[in-house]
């Protein structure tokens, strides 16, 4: 997915929220109230106390009219601080009902200017106030909450473990291929925690996993200890087993026997300073696997097969 989707599908996202997101859901409830009785000296030092800029005049929740600092100021200038606030504030009154859609109040505060809409109940008395800080505060909040659940639900489409018994064919498999360059430490042992991470999405049995990690990797260090160009890994995931190949192009092996004792090793003075060439690795991969064949040419290549019956009782 480019970035330039991504934004197509943000834009959609707030649309969508602000379609069935409702007003009552993002509004304030604690709406500070300016009385009728009270004067435009009393509402000036509500506002700079609570600073707000504005509220509604409300008497037990019958709203009779909004006044705002402009109102308060234009007062102020004709000399009516000590008038009620009745006469400076506004009578008609935008409000919005509590069960609306959020589009409709972005709609009034974005387009029409205003930047507080009273919020009334069914029977027109004041329940909230929406403003362009809460709206924005609460859309944000929904969007993350949104997000999270996005990430969640992704996480949970990555595990595959399924996949088998969903996708119906005779013989489904899934085939993974990894490239091992020779002598190259600083990536070995990649593969092999590729594969078992693989496994793991896959929901393989854990102790299968396990075994299967130990021997793709004594695999891939065979790769990179002992042969001229490296090779590849290849794992043929199937309903009922796994089949992992190792190949490479040489140098191969003269005495296939022997290199399967425990111990054996032509592995070089300075390999075995790096803690490799016990010669264990063979033998290993023999204990762990449910079938192993090593199959050379002196001068030729190297492959190893192996297989892993997958126990489907769990
Ligand atoms: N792909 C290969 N190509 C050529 N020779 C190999 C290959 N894999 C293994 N061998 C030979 O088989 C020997 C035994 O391998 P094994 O993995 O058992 O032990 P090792 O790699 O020498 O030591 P360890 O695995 O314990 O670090 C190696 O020393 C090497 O001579
Ligand atoms: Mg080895």
């Amino acid at each position: 997915m480019t970035h330039g989707d991504m934004t197509v599908q943000e834009i959609t996202k707030v649309q969508e929220l602000i379609y069935t997101t409702r007003v009552e859901d993002v509004m304030a409830t604690d709406v500070i109230i300016v009385d009728p009785s009270m004067t435009v000296a009393d509402v000036r030092a509500l506002m700079k106390e609570k600073h707000i800029s504005g509220a509604p005049v409300a008497e037990n929740r019958k709203i009779v009219g909004i006044v705002t600092m402009t109102d308060i100021i234009r007062a102020m200038e004709e000399g009516m601080l000590y008038e009620p606030v009745t006469t400076a504030m506004t009578t008609q009154v935008k409000t919005v009902l509590k069960d609306s859609v959020v589009a409709e109040v972005a709609n009034s505060l974005g387009i029409k200017g205003f930047s507080r809409l009273p919020v009334v109940d069914h029977d027109g008395m004041l329940v909230g106030i929406v403003t362009t800080g809460t709206l924005i505060k609460s859309l944000l909040r929904q969007m993350d909450r949104s997000f999270q659940k996005n990430e969640a639900e992704k996480l949970h489409t990555y595990r595959a473990s399924h996949i088998f018994q969903d996708i119906v064919s005779d013989d489904t498999s899934l085939l993974l291929r990894f490239v091992v360059d020779d002598k190259d430490f600083s990536n070995a042992g990649k593969a092999s925690s590729m594969i078992k991470r693989a496994l793991q999405r896959l929901v393989v049995n854990p102790q299968i996993v396990r075994r299967v990690a130990v021997a793709v990797y004594e695999a891939e260090m065979n790769l990179v200890i002992h042969t001229d160009v490296g090779g590849e890994i290849l794992v043929d995931i199937r309903k009922d087993k796994l089949s992992i190949s190792a190949v490479d192009h040489g140098p191969g092996i003269k005495d296939l026997k022997q290199v399967l004792q425990p111990g054996y090793s032509t592995a070089p003075e300075w390999i075995r300073d790096m803690g490799f060439g016990a010669g264990m690795g063979l033998a290993n991969i023999k204990r762990v696997s449910d079938m192993m064949k090593l199959i050379s040419e002196p001068g030729g290549g190297t492959r190893l097969d192996l297989v892993f019956n997958l126990d489907h009782s769990q």
